[in-house]
């Protein structure tokens, strides 16, 4: 069969840049800002996103182009007798689970749009808001028709093709991005009072700083940059040979760093110009900005322009979720496109039922003390997607070897890359190490072993991620025993 490719450069950069900028920029990263200090936070979140993002994107790319294959396919080719591929299977799972409930909260941006663009929205008193948000999220046909329409969007996109779907769809969406996001942070900024909202975003303060901080800052990174999950190695895979890798993961990062910080402009000078409160966390978007927008002139169109903001950053990430599954199934089980994509999003529908139900009537149904939808976001959050990272660099530096990549970032000599040995050092071993750290921080192993009665971390999830290793590790000897019996012979 013969693979689709990228057109241009500015398609792959716009590609790229839509899948890591997403409702991490838009929603997490200025609310974790906040709540550690500001500017104290960005700095440390650059350094992150410097030593341990650039290096693995570039891994990533460089795994995809060399091997023109999926997510699943690159570590066959690079390592066929080994289990190596089951890391990708880890990736397109990992994927296809997180787009599952992404696309809920997709749905719920597009509910926020049709309200704004009737008026409703502008109508609820601002302290019924909360009430109302919850309102939309529990009941049950709404989300679900939303969350439907999402995955019908993107499966649409991706079925057309990377060149002619994902590729067109997001020039043409992304600038538009960049446009809403400039309007509306002239806005921002030109509200009286907006200069303390700046100055909670970009003055440090160091002393807010923590190790937590410091934590949350190395695994957004991961987040944001879409890293661990197979995206970037699949958008690799369709990047010409002569294409500098090094400039396309760094342009990627800065657009993906500038928006989020773009982002912070656009709430936080009107969330202090308006009185609110910045930390509020999940309902900061949902529940203050839209009476952030009802303060302000002409509140309803600004409130509608900021979620169709939302939805764009949304839906170049859910396209990029889906073709991580459809190129895995497409080209490892020799389907067509459009057959693969039709039956990956009535899959991902069925998966979203009981997460949009965990929120409504099924909110009494529990695994681990999570309801379904936290318990997948968990999962893979806290899970699957430093595992993902840690075998994507572990395979890199160890197995196929930083030789390889350089070779394949350097496009055998076409480009010259002076960092090998930063490179080298951060693929080997910052990488890895760094990933586990968030790992153990971000389950409350530690904590628990440490006998703090360790907050959000019940023994049944020590328990369950005992059963993961225990599996993991069945997994592993088996193929060992396999190797050895065929080695036997
Ligand atoms: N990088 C996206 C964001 O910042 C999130 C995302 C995660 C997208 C995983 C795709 C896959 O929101």
């Amino acid at each position: 069969m013969k693979r689709d490719n990228f057109g241009s450069r500015m398609g792959i950069l716009a590609a790229a840049a839509g899948s890591a900028i997403g409702l991490g920029n838009i929603w997490k990263f200025p609310y974790i800002t906040g709540k550690n200090g500001g500017a104290a936070f960005i700095l440390v979140y650059l350094a992150c996103i410097a030593l341990v993002g650039v290096p693995i994107m570039l891994t990533e790319f460089a795994l995809g182009r060399k091997t023109q294959k999926n997510a699943v396919g690159a570590y066959k080719e690079i390592e066929p007798n080994k289990p190596w591929h089951l890391s990708g299977f880890l990736a397109v799972s990992t994927a296809f689970i997180i787009l599952s409930f992404y696309a809920i909260i997709a749905g719920w941006v597009f509910a926020y749009i049709s309200r704004g663009l009737s008026g409703k929205l502008m109508e609820v008193a601002p302290e019924q808001l909360g009430d109302y948000f919850g309102g939309i999220i529990s009941s049950v046909s709404e989300p679900m028709i939303w969350t439907f329409m999402v995955i019908a969007l993107t499966a649409t996109i991706v079925l057309a093709g990377v060149k002619s779907g994902i590729e067109k769809c997001s020039k043409v969406l992304m600038p538009v991005l960049i446009l809403i996001l400039v309007a509306l942070m002239i806005r921002s900024v030109t509200l009286d009072g907006a200069s303390k909202g700046l100055e909670f975003l970009f003055k440090p303060d160091f002393s807010q700083l923590t190790k937590d901080g410091v934590l949350e800052a190395l695994g957004h990174s991961f987040y944001s940059l879409s890293l661990g999950m197979g995206i970037i190695m699949t958008y690799g895979s369709y990047i010409n040979k002569k294409e500098n890798l090094l400039k396309l993961a760094v342009q990627v990062t800065i657009a993906d760093t500038l928006i989020a910080l773009m982002a912070g402009v656009v709430i936080f000078p009107a969330v202090f110009a308006y009185g609110f409160k910045a930390s509020s966390g999940p309902g900061l978007i949902f529940i203050t900005l839209p009476a952030v927008f009802k303060a302000m002139p002409l509140g309803g169109f600004f409130a509608t322009l900021f979620f169709i903001l939302v939805a764009i950053a949304a839906i170049t990430s859910t396209i990029s979720l889906m073709e991580v599954v459809v190129a895995f199934v497409t080209e490892q089980f020799n389907i067509s496109r459009k057959k693969a994509a039709i039956m990956i999003a009535l899959a991902l529908f069925a998966l979203s039922i009981p997460s949009n139900m965990s929120m409504g009537p099924w909110a009494e149904f529990k695994i681990f003390g999570k309801n379904f939808f936290d318990f997948l976001d968990f999962l893979t959050s806290n899970i699957f997607l430093p595992a993902g990272g840690v075998l994507v660099s572990v395979f890199a530096g160890w197995i196929w070897g930083t030789k390889n990549a350089v070779k394949e970032i350097e496009s055998d000599g076409l480009h010259s890359f002076r960092w090998t040995r930063v490179y080298n050092f951060a693929v080997k071993f910052l990488a890895p190490v760094a990933i586990m750290v968030i790992f153990v921080h971000s389950t409350g192993i530690m904590d628990y072993f440490k006998g703090e009665s360790a907050e959000g971390m019940s023994s049944s999830v020590l328990y369950f991620i005992g059963a993961i290793l225990v599996f993991l590790g069945v997994v592993a000897l088996r193929f060992l025993k396999v190797k050895r019996e065929s080695s036997k012979e």
